[in-house]
């Protein structure tokens, strides 16, 4: 038999684009009751591969360390042990192969709106049309059009926050790295980026690690959910999303609330809400989701 059939074909194993092996991050710091320095332990053997194309969303407790994981995938501070690797070479600082958007938009207050979107590109040294023409493009899909020579004073939170999700786009890395990107922006706007963001990267095929507080948005967007637990931080779970795409009103269904429901039961501390929720209808729950321990 030829050993090529459909399905030796369809489970080759995807590429794998990031790879974090063994993380630690550790920061010194002052003890209570005056008593010196000590050492926080924010992440501990963390490990993720992040496949190439995939759509992985990070989700946790507030503090359990996932902006500090993204500031490491992003190369803007050191880690105390382990290695993060990208297409094979370990990072050692920022590169153009990743654009961020950070949970604390970080404009530069002195250029416009515009200027601020073509940053990465002035970089690049792409010519003043392209760039021109490529900001007009993002600014439009974030509704900034009429702002391009504002500067960042005169925006609200909302508003920078597209900015920087502009500048970040109009940068096109191959690894984007979004912290809570949407969470400063009402509920039609979030929902409209949030689909602006899945055409984008359907079409380019951009692999994208993105943090959120919320379970419906991690459950929309993404292909795999790793879910981080607290103290020290680290991966508890990799679910597998396999809700068909687009999803586009797939929100109120039963089967999204069932993997919402999951997700939640995943955060929950410990023994709390462990039991079993039955699938609702004719979910046939290995159709929606997989679940594995971290690696
Ligand atoms: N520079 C620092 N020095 C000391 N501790 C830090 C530093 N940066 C972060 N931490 C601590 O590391 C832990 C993880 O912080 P981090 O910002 O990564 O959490 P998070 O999961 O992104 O939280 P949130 O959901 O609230 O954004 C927190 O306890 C925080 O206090
Ligand atoms: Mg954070």
């Amino acid at each position: 038999m030829d050993p090529r059939t459909d399905s030796a074909i369809g489970a080759a194993r995807p590429t794998t684009k990031i790879e974090v092996r063994d993380i630690q991050k550790v920061y010194r710091v002052k003890r209570e009751n005056g008593g010196g320095y000590g050492e926080f332990i924010v992440l501990k053997d963390v490990n993720l591969d992040v496949y190439a194309g995939e759509f992985l969303t990070l989700v946790g407790p507030s503090g359990c360390g996932k902006s500090t994981m993204l500031d490491l995938l992003a190369g803007l501070i050191p880690n105390s042990g382990g290695e993060i690797r990208i297409d094979g070479r370990t990072i050692t600082g920022p590169a153009m192969d990743r654009g961020f958007v950070m949970q604390a938009y970080a404009l530069f207050p002195w250029l416009t709106v515009q200027s601020n979107v073509e940053f990465g590109l002035t970089i690049k040294k792409v010519p003043k049309a392209k760039r021109k023409a490529i900001s007009a493009h993002y600014l439009e899909m974030v509704g900034l059009t009429q702002f391009a020579n504002r500067y960042p004073h005169e925006l609200s939170g909302g508003m920078k926050q597209r900015v920087a999700i502009a500048r970040a786009l109009a940068f096109d890395p191959e690894v984007l790295l979004m912290d809570e990107p949407f969470a400063a922006l009402d509920a039609q706007t979030r929902e409209t980026l949030q689909d602006e963001l899945l055409e984008l990267w359907e079409k380019t095929g951009k692999t994208i690690v993105f943090v959120t507080h919320s379970i419906d948005e991690a459950v929309y967007l993404a292909d795999r959910i790793a879910v981080m637990g607290t103290n020290p931080g680290r991966i508890s779970e990799i679910v597998n999303i396999k809700l068909s795409r687009p999803r586009k009103g797939s929100r109120g269904s039963a089967e999204f609330g069932w993997i919402r429901h999951k997700i939640w039961q995943y955060l929950q501390p410990e023994e709390a809400a462990k039991e079993d929720f039955p699938p609702i209808g004719a979910t046939d729950v290995a159709a929606v989701i997989d679940s594995q321990a971290a690696l």
